[in-house]
């Protein structure tokens, strides 16, 4: 076995570990849910609290969602798997601590955006239900990530002053993102056909969905309350970084000072948690995410409308009247490509 296969066979004795660590009560409480073949063959999801959650972290969530105390100057990095957490989470790292390093000591050069902001269920919280936070981020304020939708973020967060900064991505792309990944770790086992994971995400089904759901979640909370949760989108950060790190840097209450911005220090962040800038370092090359995923796995193509290259016709128009239906009077609306 390669170093890449050891890494996705530790995916599935992960689960297999945490299902071992169920007590009766949890044991009882999951198999009280429904469930679902996930897109992996011999992967279940199940739904709990009304997004499907792999059994890997129904167990991480519950602790999260009980014992974690959240401060008002905690930073809450809040996605949907493969709208750019990598890259947010980089970003918001970068603007945050811009005072803490020089440019050629960042700690993007030797440490992946994972490790650097830890999600809560899939990694703080994975193997340990009352983790040591004190010690977890090196630089304060702390900053969190978490695929949670917002429904179910603790109670001590929502209540809390922390910021929240949320990206999502059009469905197209982050389906196909979320396919390709999966083809990645899947192992030996098999992985659905396009259309039959397509019918399945359709549906709502795959980890943390409903995606619909999740992104309008998010979308109405922060229309509620801007100054706690900050809405992006990854098609805009790609348009326009520069507007894009300033709009966070004014959210988070480190703006950019004019001197700041006339040093280009806004360019030497965009640069370096650029895609091609991260996926050539050494970090992100080698090396494995806690949950056994590959880093590199993190880095594929890093573009707005690859979809097209997946997607027949009547699946887009499929798509596009779901997200016609769903998103209907929200407000949000997606940018399919690069080009409209
Ligand atoms: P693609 O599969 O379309 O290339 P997440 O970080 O939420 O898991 O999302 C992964 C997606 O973000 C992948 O999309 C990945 O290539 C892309 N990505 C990772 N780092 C990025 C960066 N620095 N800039 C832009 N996109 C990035």
């Amino acid at each position: 076995m390669d170093a890449a296969e050891t890494s996705k066979a530790k995916i599935v004795s992960l689960i297999q570990d945490m299902e071992k660590s169920w007590d009766d009560e949890l044991l009882q409480m999951v198999q009280s849910l429904p469930k679902e073949e996930a897109w992996v063959s011999g992967l279940s999801l199940y739904l709990y609290q009304g997004f499907w959650c792999s059994p890997l972290v129904i167990k991480p969530i519950i602790s999260f969602q009980t014992h974690f105390p959240t401060f008002d100057s905690d930073v809450i990095i809040a996605t949907f798997p493969k709208c750019g957490t990598t890259w947010l989470k980089a970003l918001a790292f970068s603007t945050l601590y811009r005072n803490h390093f020089a440019m050629d000591e960042h700690p993007l050069l030797t440490f992946t955006p994972h490790q650097l902001v830890r999600f809560l269920e899939i990694d703080v919280y994975l193997k340990n239900p009352c983790p040591d936070l004190e010690n977890i981020c090196v630089y304060k304020p702390r900053v969190f990530a978490t695929h949670v939708p917002y429904a179910s973020l603790p109670t001590s967060m929502k209540d809390s002053h922390c910021k929240i900064v949320y990206i999502c991505r059009n469905p197209m792309d982050m389906f196909i993102s979320l396919w390709l990944f999966n083809d990645k770790l899947r192992q030996e086992r098999e992985l659905l056909s396009v259309d039959e994971a397509f019918e399945k995400f359709c549906h709502g089904i795959c980890g943390f969905g409903p995606f619909f759901d999740h992104v309008l979640g998010y979308w109405k909370a922060s229309q509620e309350n801007p100054n706690k949760i900050l809405f992006l989108k990854y098609e805009d950060i790609k348009e326009d970084i520069s507007s894009r790190l300033k709009q966070l840097a004014m959210f988070l209450g480190v703006p950019f000072t004019e001197d700041e911005e006339k040093q280009g220090v806004v360019e030497e962040i965009a640069k370096i948690c650029s895609f091609e800038k991260l996926k050539e370092l050494e970090v992100n090359k080698k090396g494995t995410h806690v949950t056994g995923i590959p880093h590199k796995e993190f880095f594929r193509k890093g573009e707005v409308g690859d979809w097209s290259n997946y997607l027949t016709p009547s699946m887009v128009e499929r798509l596009e009247k779901l997200i016609h239906e769903k998103m209907d009077n929200s407000g949000l609306t997606f940018k399919l490509s690069s080009k409209t």
